[in-house]
């Protein structure tokens, strides 16, 4: 019966087409190599089947493997997308191969010899590396004006207008594209990541991720700059069932255009962020500050970035906004500047010249940069260099923590025209449309 079943099974073969390579990827023949060894079974044209694939049922899990698998990525037609396009999709794949999810490891327990060892994953990373985006110099053109109206995500998301004041989780470097970003938290996220609840995350926990496009200044600091895209993780997971318990949404440029041709532009968002579907599919790592690292839940599944956290300061940093961020390559570090309510608000409005007023407090946070273990392509802060704090007016002053737990190890009531102080004072906010 079941040598039967098995006959009947090989008459009914969904169909696996061979279509001809158009637009193989361009790159050197090492790295090809690896890719066709490795990727080209199921994300090229050039599928070879091995002989117990051709035997049903795997035959069927292969074919619609294959199928879905060229329509994510198809290396015998990538050459079709934009130079962009390319590179981000290679910096992904790289990412994947990292995190273990590719090649599917389902597959490679049936072909070994499609494993990516460590020595051809440097291969990849060298070669992918190289395609980061250059950043450009100069000054950015004068943001738009904010739109008034904004029309839903295609899937019916609005977005959340106050995103604004949501508060800090954390900062990374994207040199795969050439952005800075800041993730931001809404009150239950700030509240949850507080009490240690960040797996799951409780309904209602909101996320923002707002980009901008990196600058180079004369000192060749790289700053957040012109606003490229603000996009959102909204859980709900009644409501969300369909895309992992998660509502996703994204608008591009400062006229906030939502993102997509239709509804179905959740499946890329849900596709990148599945190989972190072990912490809920988010990427980030939370940065706190002091007591939430002093009482851990024993019972959470942690994923608090500790060694960016805060210890030993007299504010609570993340209970502040982003006004910006900077890179500085030589020193291999991050700066966040945070700002109170009233420091916010003048850095985000401002009319050049005017000084801060009564009440302003600023927070400068330098950290480390370290290599994104989840994102091949992003940088994310690693340990505290020093956390510095301005208060302007009605009494300057200036302090400088350094150190684990962080120590004041300088302070000012004068201000310099040539200063630290003076410095994170004159920092335009980034944008946030
Ligand atoms: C056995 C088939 C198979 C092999 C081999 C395979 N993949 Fe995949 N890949 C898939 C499938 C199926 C998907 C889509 C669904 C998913 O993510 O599980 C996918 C998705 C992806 C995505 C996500 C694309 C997107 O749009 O989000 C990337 C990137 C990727 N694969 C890279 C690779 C790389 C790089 C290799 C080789 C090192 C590889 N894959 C090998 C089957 C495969
Ligand atoms: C090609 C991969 C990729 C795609 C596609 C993608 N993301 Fe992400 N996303 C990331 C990475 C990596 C991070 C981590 C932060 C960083 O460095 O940018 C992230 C972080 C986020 C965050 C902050 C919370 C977290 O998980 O860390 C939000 C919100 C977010 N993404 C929303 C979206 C939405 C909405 C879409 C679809 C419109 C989307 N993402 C598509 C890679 C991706």
């Amino acid at each position: 019966m079941a040598l039967l079943g098995g006959l009947a099974i090989q008459v009914v073969r969904p169909s696996l087409t061979h279509p001809a390579v158009t637009a193989d990827l361009e790159a050197p023949a090492e790295v090809k190599q690896i890719l066709k060894k490795s990727c080209y079974d199921c994300h090229s044209n050039e599928t070879r089947l091995a002989w117990f694939d051709e035997v049903a049922p795997a035959y069927w899990i292969v074919v619609r493997d294959v199928n879905e698998a060229r329509q994510h990525l198809n290396f015998s037609e990538i050459a079709k997308l934009s130079r962009n396009e390319q590179s981000a999709k290679l910096f992904e794949a790289v990412s994947q191969v990292q995190l273990g999810a590719m090649p599917l490891p389902g597959y490679v327990r049936l072909h070994p010899g499609a494993n990516v060892s460590s020595g051809e994953l440097q291969v990849l990373r060298n070669y992918v590396g190289s395609l980061a985006a250059p950043v450009a110099s100069g000054s950015d053109p004068a943001p738009a004006a904010n739109p008034s109206e904004v029309e839903p995500a295609l899937n019916g998301i609005t977005i959340p207008r106050d995103y604004r004041n949501w508060k800090p989780v954390s900062s990374t470097d994207r040199f795969d594209n050439g952005t800075m970003r800041a993730i931001l938290g809404n009150e239950i996220a700030m509240q949850a990541i507080a009490e240690n609840r960040m797996n799951p995350w409780p309904d209602g926990t909101a996320f923002a991720k707002v980009a901008w496009w990196q600058r180079r200044d004369e000192q060749r600091i790289v700053h957040a700059g012109a606003f490229a895209q603000v996009e959102f993780m909204i859980r709900d997971r009644r409501k969300f069932a369909s895309t992992k318990g998660w509502g996703w949404a994204r608008w591009r440029g400062s006229e906030l255009m939502p993102y997509g041709h239709d509804a179905s532009f959740s499946n890329e968002c849900v596709a990148c962020h599945t190989p972190v579907r072990e912490n809920d599919y988010v990427f980030t790592m939370p940065i706190v500050a002091g007591a939430n690292r002093s009482q851990p839940n024993p019972h959470a599944r942690t994923q608090l970035n500790r060694e960016a956290s805060l210890e030993g300061l007299p504010v609570d940093v993340f209970a502040q906004k982003v006004i910006t961020s900077w890179i500085d390559p030589r020193n291999g570090t991050m700066s966040t500047l945070y700002g109170n309510d009233i420091a916010a608000e003048h850095a985000r409005n401002r009319v050049a010249g005017q000084p801060y007023p009564e009440g302003s407090a600023l927070t400068a946070v330098t950290w480390k940069q370290q290599e994104d273990a989840r994102w091949f392509g992003g940088r994310i802060p690693g340990a505290v260099v020093s956390v510095e704090i301005v208060t302007a007016a009605p009494t300057y002053s200036y302090r400088e923590f350094e150190g684990s737990p962080l120590k004041l190890v300088h302070s000012g009531t004068q201000p310099t025209a040539d200063g630290r102080a003076a410095y994170l004072l004159a920092q335009a906010a980034s944008p946030m449309p």
